[in-house]
């Protein structure tokens, strides 16, 4: 396989440190080397004798690895902005409006969904995105949670990212159910459903599944070799967080009302806490502890939450942007969209880091300093794009 070398003259975060905001920058003259779909060496220094045919100069451009977006919702049909626009008024989210959002989903054709998914992958990869996680969960029934899952990948044939597939049928009751008969649905359409998903979730919360139903629902995907996500303490604390943790989760998402007890048991864990700056910003019911996060050394990985009800916008940048808004620093906000969102979807070392052995998803930005990012709240731009050592152009 021939190798080729990218070279900069400016700042390269590979990502490498294990703690959240160990960006390990490097200051240019630096060198990339790839080989196919890999990473093969990083470097500080100029071109050296030996070293391979160079086939991009980003200049003073700032690099990073491709950013991973851990936790959407992109299939879906149907319109809640006027549910959006009565929370500015004062409504509270209670998670009622996904079944309206259901309904059109329900309705809408296969080629209309697939279009529709198609569009907000290609928004997110054109923001810097390589790897992105995509949740079911507007169909319920286990054919349409079928479906959707199915959908997904006619989405995603032949993008330049890494697409992952989460099974989300307890994402909300049917009228006429309860919380019990659909986790009892979700359990039976498991064998189906594991073939096309590779993570389940569960939007763990009282009222809707409990830590009972969602520990049914957790054991009974194991068993099908998925591997679990949570919504978890978004609404009230019920002890989802530590659920998580004690089930060996990859991470729990959301997060807002937990607690110093929570944090303690985070931080020990090998679970990632994953925020999601966007909808924990615009629902005003309480922000996520980042800082207590942070400072207790827990794996934080931030995503956008794009999804059909609370918000929209699937671009990593802003959710950098945000983050420190929240209370990152810039370093550890860099750090949660790469490397701890990789973590999050069981992707730790494969993508999210410039090192070698990882996959080649490179990004060359239009700024200098990651500082851009918080300056520029979601209108920093990629200019070249590498997708497994392939150039996006
Ligand atoms: O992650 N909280 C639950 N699920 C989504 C919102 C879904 C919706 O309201 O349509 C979330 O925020
Ligand atoms: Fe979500």
């Amino acid at each position: 396989m021939t190798r080729r070398a990218i070279v900069g003259r400016g700042r390269l975060l590979t990502m490498a440190g294990a703690r959240t905001g160990a960006t390990e920058a490097i200051d240019g003259p630096w060198v990339l080397v790839l080989e196919g779909e890999r990473i093969v060496e990083v470097r500080a220094g100029a071109l050296a004798t030996g070293d391979p045919e160079v086939v991009e100069d980003v200049g003073t451009a700032l690099v990073t690895p491709g950013l991973v977006d851990s936790h959407t919702h992109l299939i879906y049909a149907g319109d809640r902005s006027d549910e959006v626009a009565a929370r500015t008024r004062g409504a509270r989210y209670t998670g009622g409006g996904i079944l309206r959002t259901v309904a059109a989903t329900v309705d809408a054709g296969d080629d209309e969904l697939a279009r529709e998914t198609r569009l907000r992958l290609l928004a997110a990869h054109a923001r810097g995105t390589s790897t992105i996680e995509v949740k079911s969960g507007y169909g319920l029934s286990g054919t349409e949670e079928q479906r959707l899952l199915r959908c997904i990948a006619d989405a995603a044939e032949g993008l330049p990212m890494h697409v992952r597939r989460t099974y989300l049928g307890a994402h909300a009751v049917p009228q006429r159910s309860t919380p019990a008969q659909q986790a009892e649905a979700v359990m039976q359409a498991l064998p189906d459903v594991a073939k096309l998903a590779d993570h389940v979730d569960v939007f763990c919360e009282p009222g809707l599944f409990d830590l009972e139903l969602t520990r049914d629902i957790a054991v009974s995907a194991a068993a099908h070799g998925l591997s679990l996500k949570l919504h978890a303490d978004q609404l009230e604390r019920s002890g989802a967080a530590l659920l998580g943790a004690e089930l060996g989760a990859l991470s729990v998402d959301h997060l807002e009302q937990i607690d110093s007890t929570d944090v303690v048991a985070l931080a020990a864990s090998e679970t990632v806490a994953t925020i999601l700056p966007g909808p924990a910003l615009m629902l005003r019911a309480g922000l996520p502890p980042v800082r207590a996060l942070l400072d207790a050394g827990a794996t934080v990985a931030i995503a956008s939450d794009a999804n059909a009800g609370t918000f929209g916008e699937p671009s990593m940048p802003l959710a950098i942007g945000l983050a420190v808004a929240l209370g990152f620093t810039i370093d550890e906000a860099m750090w949660a969209a790469t490397a701890g969102g990789a973590g999050a979807l069981g992707l730790d070392g494969k993508v999210g880091r410039l090192l070698p052995g990882a996959s080649a998803d490179v990004v060359a930005w239009d700024a200098e300093h990651e500082g851009a990012f918080a300056h520029r709240l979601g209108g920093v731009r990629p200019l070249w794009t590498w997708f497994e050592g392939e150039s996006d152009d």
